[in-house]
């Protein structure tokens, strides 16, 4: 199964996304490469993807470890219509398209875990990491980054209760040129309705039927402070509401989450 922008590019079938593809074999993270050409003009929809990163990143400045050959390592470029303030929602239209695509094409059902992880019985197979960058002459952009444990087989005795892949929750290998494929067209679709009907509601709305930590008590590292309490919601925003030890409700923009019962 081979996997490059050719093996991508068949029967993709999108307008947008995917329309341009760098792939490459190794390199230092697809979130860089994909800043920079953004910032010559690369259009919307222009998809850097890898087989292996030197320096993958998470959030928190983290480093994201996947084996080469193995795994979905990739950035989206976006040029988005709507206001700064709003961009907090393509992190969860992302998490939506890849769940939906997901569970559609492998059977698996798929939960989402705030502010931005995807999850196969409570163990985390995918990150998604946004960086926006804002300049007066080249325009607003986006660089979305898709993290996904494919066929990996193993993982650093750190992770093994907390990261899965596709291949140890079936037992089955992937080709990841059709993964790929179909979670560019569910985010076309997404995208398109929502520059459309602006229509914020329903993708948080999904996301959140999929989120079983909601009504949960949860622990919640944020620059280093715990706080606990129960996830009540996650607003229009984006925002954790979390309703603490003393009735009060603390609004959250980011953090580590940790589900205590
Ligand atoms: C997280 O859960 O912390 C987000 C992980 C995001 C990882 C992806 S892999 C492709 C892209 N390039 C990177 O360096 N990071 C993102």
């Amino acid at each position: 199964m081979e996997f490059n922008e050719k093996t991508i590019s068949i029967n993709l079938g999108t307008k947008i996304f995917g329309q341009r593809i760098f792939f490459f074999k190794s390199i230092r993270s697809t979130m860089d490469y994909a800043k920079r050409i953004a910032e010559r003009d690369e259009p919307e929809g222009t998809v850097v993807i890898a087989d292996y990163q030197s320096h993958g990143r998470g959030r928190f400045g983290r480093v994201w470890k996947a084996n080469p050959g193995e795994n979905i390592l990739m950035s989206i470029i976006l040029r988005p219509k709507i206001p700064l303030e709003k961009f907090s929602i393509f992190p969860f239209l992302s998490a939506v398209a890849v769940a939906e695509s997901i569970e559609k094409n492998i059977g698996v059902k798929v939960t989402t875990k705030w502010p931005n992880d995807l999850l196969i019985n409570g163990k985390k197979f995918c990150g998604i990491l946004m960086e926006a960058s804002i300049t007066v002459e080249k325009g607003d952009f986006v660089i979305l980054g898709i993290g996904i444990n494919v066929n990996q087989s193993e993982f650093p005795r750190e992770l093994q209760d907390h990261a899965t892949s596709l291949y140890l929750s079936t037992g089955k290998i992937y080709d990841r040129a059709e993964i790929v494929k179909d979670i560019l067209r569910q985010f076309e679709i997404e995208y398109e309705n929502l520059n459309k009907d602006n229509d914020f509601k329903s993708v948080l709305e999904r996301w959140k039927k999929r989120c079983e930590m909601l009504g949960k008590e949860i622990k919640l590292i944020q620059s280093g402070k715990v706080i606990t309490g129960k996830a009540v919601d996650v607003d229009d925003m984006g925002f954790l509401l979390l309703e603490d030890d003393n009735s009060r409700i603390v609004k959250l923009s980011s953090g580590d989450v940790t589900v205590l019962k």
